[in-house]
């Protein structure tokens, strides 16, 4: 936070004294004091809160702190400054709060920094800009704005259920004090207070939460094969190397709350009886590092990490290790060889992280959004977060929602949720009043979900019926004019660049699908009789090729890799048709197979098209209707748009 004017804060001593209840209760009394300030339920001067995680930044909120800084200088304002994360409507970033004395907490979007003074020059001079007004949060005791609707109504946040996000953008994330205030480190103090391992695992399994990384499998009976393995060594790892296309919650959660994620370490140790954690997270995520790092400094400093963690004997030494990017290095063994200093690649399965894991020491992995829930279920118990969600699948799940979609960020729903309400209600449905075609879930090894299953609920069995998958939780929404052979190509593109190249039908079978899809989608002109065989014989094989390499690979990304063409074809055969056979794309996405030709009748001879085509493929007189050689045009598309007359026809 940065301020002139200081805020309370809480000495490390109080912080452990609060945890423990071993504050007198002289001193409890000023620090509840200190805590209520800190939780803002009332301020004593204007704080202005801005949005600086990655998503806010790349809006121009680093822009925009500056003017809210130049513009309290020159005002000579008596205030509090706050960078928050992301609160995860990252489409009207940058975001810009303000907390009044009294007043309930008001959020403007789209504050870009030409838009800083004219907003605080209304604002303070008593008037709220209604066009740059988004909601009001609510809080008894403090005097609402007139005309703002509240956030637990906005159609954006309203449908969501935020236990995991539920700090994200509220508080400061370089603060352990607010982490503290609102209930942190309760669970952990809980915890090592009052509960034994087994019995720690016995609430994790009770409470049905399932891992969030994509598989879904149980996080207590995980925990549970690695307490039960002897090992004078044993590590917990969080897997934070988020390499799907379309995700982002889990670099979300460490910029926005890291200490969530440490606290709910700090547990998963303890249960498996970890001394060592690792948190393996993408070099290309900085802010997240830099804020897990500080995180990481306060939490030892306070006694939360490092020997006998609040008197309880318990130690934790949690170290970062920053990876270098692959895809495949999410892949739990792939992600271990690359801790060890090892390429990143996989190996067979047995043994299993549990039983010979990190430099052959028992493991457990779970990735952020997993351990981030845990504090929830520590905290709540058991049976309060099972009562969220659906029969196999409990609490929520978050979603990093993209595309064609007017609203796009960070979605957190009550699994049971539909894909209908994630698109269209929180969402807000499809812009420019173009149709819904299908989302993407769970990226690269997901599927697609078309408009015949939009009432599906969320659920990680319920997904798998209809060929896709929860995933990590990327959710990505196609319109009308995507199109799915052109998606299924650029999943196997990824893929097979990503393919670490140690098994053959992973590294071969990825490229050899991508050459079928390149040949569809790609023009004929130039076709030699050989390669037609092949392109024929690419495609009569397709499917069984897909089957082969989800059979026949060593780790989930082989054995995922044909999925988003299994799952285009099954819902989308007649694209792939339309695509093979008639050598058009219906979405006329692949620019390859459109073909072009000039209407006479709007064509006025005015030769823009023909002086802008690099082939000179366009022939015709000044004034009289033009025409394109088929045989000389490569389909670019420059002659549709140098055409002011709509004489272009493109089919
Ligand atoms: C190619 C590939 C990439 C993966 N990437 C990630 C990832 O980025 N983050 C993650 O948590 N899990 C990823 N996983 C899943 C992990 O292998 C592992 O199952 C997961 O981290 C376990 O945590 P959970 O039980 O909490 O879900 C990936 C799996 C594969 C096959």
């Amino acid at each position: 936070m940065s301020n002139q004017f200081a805020q309370p804060t809480i000495t490390t001593a109080q912080i452990r004294g609060l945890l423990l209840g071993t504050l007198p209760s002289d001193e409890l009394a000023s620090v509840q004091r200190n805590l209520k300030q800190l939780r803002r339920e009332d301020v004593d001067l204007p704080t202005i809160f801005v949005g600086t995680g990655t998503c806010g930044l790349g809006a121009g909120a680093a822009y925009t702190l500056e003017a809210v800084k130049a513009y309290v200088a020159e005002h000579r304002m008596e205030c509090h400054i706050v960078e928050v994360g992301c609160v995860g409507i990252c489409s009207e970033e940058p975001l810009v709060e303000i907390q009044m004395p009294g007043r309930t907490r008001i959020s403007f979007h789209h504050v870009t920094a030409p838009k800083v003074a004219p907003l605080f020059d209304a604002f303070f001079g008593g008037v709220v800009a209604e066009e740059l007004s988004l909601y009001q949060i609510r809080k008894p005791g403090l005097q609402p704005w007139d005309g703002v609707g509240f956030m637990d109504k906005h159609p954006f946040f309203g449908p969501q259920t935020r236990w995991v996000l539920a700090n994200c953008g509220i508080i400061d994330p370089k603060s352990l004090d607010e982490y503290v205030a609102w209930g942190g480190y309760e669970a952990l103090a809980k915890t090592l207070a009052h509960h034994t391992p087994v019995e720690v695992i016995d609430i994790m399994e009770k409470s049905g939460l399932r891992g969030r990384g994509g598989g879904g499998f149980p996080a207590g009976r995980k925990w549970r094969l690695a307490q039960q393995t002897e090992g004078d060594q044993k590590y917990l790892i969080c897997n934070a190397d988020e390499g799907d296309p379309g995700a982002f919650m889990d670099r979300a959660v460490i910029e926005g709350d890291p200490h969530r994620l440490i606290e709910g370490m700090a547990i998963a140790s303890y249960a498996i009886g970890a001394s060592k954690a690792y948190v393996y997270i993408r070099a290309e995520y900085p802010l997240a590092i830099a804020h897990l790092k500080k995180a990481i400094a306060q939490a030892t400093e306070a006694g939360l990490l490092g020997e006998n963690i609040l008197g309880s004997g318990f130690n934790l030494r949690l170290i970062i290790k920053m990876g270098a990017g692959a895809f495949v290095c999410g892949e739990e063994t792939a992600l271990m060889n690359s801790i060890e200093g090892k390429r990143g690649m996989p190996r067979p399965r047995p043994p299993y992280p549990a039983q010979s894991g990190l430099f052959g020491k028992p493991s457990c992995i779970n990735n952020v959004e997993t351990l981030a829930n845990v504090p929830v279920v520590m905290g709540k118990g058991a049976d309060w977060f099972g009562a969220t969600g659906t029969a196999g699948s409990h609490g929520t799940k978050v979603f990093a929602l993209s595309g064609k979609v007017s609203r796009t960020g960070l979605v957190e729903v009550a699994m049971g949720t539909t894909i209908r309400q994630i698109v269209f209600d929180v969402g807000g449905g499809i812009p420019n009043g173009k149709a819904y075609k299908a989302v993407q879930i769970g990226g690269p090894s997901g599927g697609c979900i078309p408009t015949q299953h939009l009432d599906i609920q969320v659920d990680y069995e319920n997904l798998k019926t209809v060929g896709a998958m929860m995933g990590s939780g990327g959710l990505v929404v196609m319109d009308e004019d995507n199109c799915m052979v052109d998606i299924a190509k650029f999943f196997m593109d990824f893929i097979q660049r990503e393919s670490c190249g140690k098994c053959i039908p992973c590294r071969e079978g990825t490229r050899r699908m991508l050459e079928i899809l390149n040949s569809i989608t790609r023009s004929r002109r130039n076709e030699t009789g050989v390669q037609a065989l092949e392109r024929f014989q690419g495609v009569v094989y397709m499917q069984q090729l897909a089957e082969v390499i989800r059979d026949t690979s060593l780790c989930g990304l082989g054995q995922t890799a044909p999925n988003p063409v299994l799952s285009t074809l099954r819902y989308f055969k007649d694209e792939y048709e339309a695509h093979i056979f008639e050598r058009r794309c219906p979405s006329h996405a692949c620019k390859e197979l459109l073909t072009y030709s000039i209407q006479e009748e709007k064509c006025i001879g005015c030769t823009a098209c023909a002086r802008k085509c690099p082939t000179q493929a366009i022939m015709g007189t000044r004034k009289a209707p033009h025409y394109i050689v088929p045989d000389k045009c490569i389909a670019c598309g420059s002659c549709a748009e140098a055409c002011k007359f709509g004489a272009v026809h493109v089919a």
